[in-house]
């Protein structure tokens, strides 16, 4: 039997296994309890409370203004659908950035109030000392590197990071330096796939990729993306396994129609 199929819970542990096995970790963003529960039964490795939520869930153009207790409130649902599933809940934009003791109290309130199990926040060599101060508490910390979505207006652009020579050199070296600091994964979003697959294999933690190519050792996608509720998404990278935009359109449509015509509630469907 494969190690995430014979884990009764997803640690830090188990991913590190999973990546010296070569076996690929799965991951999925979710926000709410409903959600959670279905991607958790379903047998994920790992669920991010992600600050797309931001996007999906609040309809902001960007993840900047989400804030800290609306990522622990989004965590917390997530954490009472979850019994199997490692919770990595994203540290959002304000809550790290002004110094390592910042980043830590943040850190610990998401830990505390929610449940969650890790953090993940988005940076190289400017977080470093963020990320060995989080982990001083015990916290788990996941790296974020390539498109940093907090930082989209420094770079104005959402497109592929790091096709330059220079900015594919530090990436690399900041992979190297998030693996010293203690990180138990990165997330490499947007990147080239042959970038994240030289990422991959210098260094000895889990790469985790979206729209970073295959040779990495797992993949994260969002779930509304997946899902197709966020129907006018259409990335390269993304792979759609269902419809429900237009699916669930139809199904208010008939809904409409039913109550207009009287046909809903029927004889069985009422109480006598
Ligand atoms: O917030 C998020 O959903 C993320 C993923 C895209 C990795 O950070």
């Amino acid at each position: 039997m494969s190690i995430a199929g014979k884990a009764m819970k997803i640690t830090t542990k188990t991913l590190q296994e999973m990546k010296q096995a070569g076996e690929k970790i799965t991951m999925l963003t979710a926000y709410d309890f409903s959600m959670a529960r279905i991607l958790d039964g379903a047998g994920i490795d790992v669920i991010l409370v992600g600050d797309s939520a931001s996007n999906v869930m609040a309809g902001n153009d960007t993840t900047v203004p989400i804030t800290l207790d609306q990522m622990i409130y989004h965590a917390q649902c997530v954490v009472n659908g979850v019994n199997r599933a490692l919770i990595v809940c994203d540290m959002p934009f304000g809550s790290y950035q002004g110094d390592s003791r910042q980043a830590l109290n943040s850190a610990i309130r998401i830990m505390k109030e929610s449940g969650s199990h890790a953090v993940k926040l988005e940076g190289g060599a400017e977080v470093v000392e963020s990320i060995e101060r989080i982990l001083t508490a015990g916290i788990p910390v996941m790296g974020h590197l390539g498109l940093t979505p907090q930082s989209i207006y420094k770079f104005g652009t959402y497109s592929v990071r790091a096709r330059e020579e220079e900015e594919a050199a530090k990436l690399i070296e900041d992979a190297k330096l998030l693996e010293a600091a203690g990180c138990f994964a990165i997330v490499l979003e947007k990147i080239p796939a042959d970038l994240a697959a030289k990422v991959t294999a210098a260094v000895n933690i889990p790469t985790i990729g979206i729209g970073a190519g295959s040779e990495v050792d797992g993949q994260v996608l969002v779930i509304h993306d997946l899902i197709g509720l966020t129907h006018e998404f259409n990335p390269r990278f993304l792979r759609r396994y269902l419809n429900l935009y237009d699916e669930m359109t139809k199904a208010v449509g008939e809904y409409i129609n039913d109550v207009r015509s009287q046909d809903f509630p029927n004889d069985e469907e009422r109480y006598s």
